[in-house]
């Protein structure tokens, strides 16, 4: 692994969907200095994409004054991304399982179940505000193994 360590990367961005592409070139850079590998990125990629699109829909109701935090910090073997959202947060303990019977047929609700099972530690906290604080983690000496390569 190359030793270029990026400290943290630090965008605040307004509820819109399109802004999901910043933070997509962020991860991008991130990636490249990291010498994450296409595969790896793709699923790191999609977890974050949908923990900034929950940010903008249910955390920020697609307020476009309010925002949403996207910070990314790689050293060691670690990747952690950090989602922040203006919202009025909610408990994650009470979502439904998309892989219960009744909603197997349901094309939303999968977002966070992505989240799980691409990254390797994921926490949601409340921030000061109120809003959803979500920090996500990627085991980077893991690479190439079967965790997180299909959903
Ligand atoms: N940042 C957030 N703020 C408030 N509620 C959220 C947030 N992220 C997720 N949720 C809640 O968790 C549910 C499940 O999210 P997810 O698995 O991504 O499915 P979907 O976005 O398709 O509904 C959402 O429907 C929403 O009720
Ligand atoms: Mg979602």
């Amino acid at each position: 692994m190359p030793a270029a360590a990026p400290g943290p990367i630090v965008l605040w961005l307004s509820s819109r969907y399109e802004n999901i592409e910043l933070a997509q070139a962020a991860l991008a850079h991130v990636c490249r200095l990291r010498g994450i590998d296409a595969e790896m990125e793709h699923w790191i990629g999609m977890a974050m994409r949908e923990a900034v699109a929950n940010a903008v829909k249910h955390g920020n109701r697609l307020d476009p004054d309010k925002r949403v935090l996207v910070r990314l910090e790689s050293a060691g073997d670690d990747l952690t991304i950090v989602i922040g959202d203006e919202g009025g947060g909610f408990d994650p303990e009470r979502i439904s399982d998309p892989l219960a019977p009744e909603n197997q047929l349901k094309t939303s609700g999968r977002g966070i179940f992505y989240i799980r099972t691409f990254m390797d530690d994921v926490t949601f906290s409340r921030g000061e505000g109120g809003g959803t604080v979500l920090t996500m983690r990627k085991d980077l000496s893991k690479r190439g193994d079967a965790k997180g390569e299909k959903p």
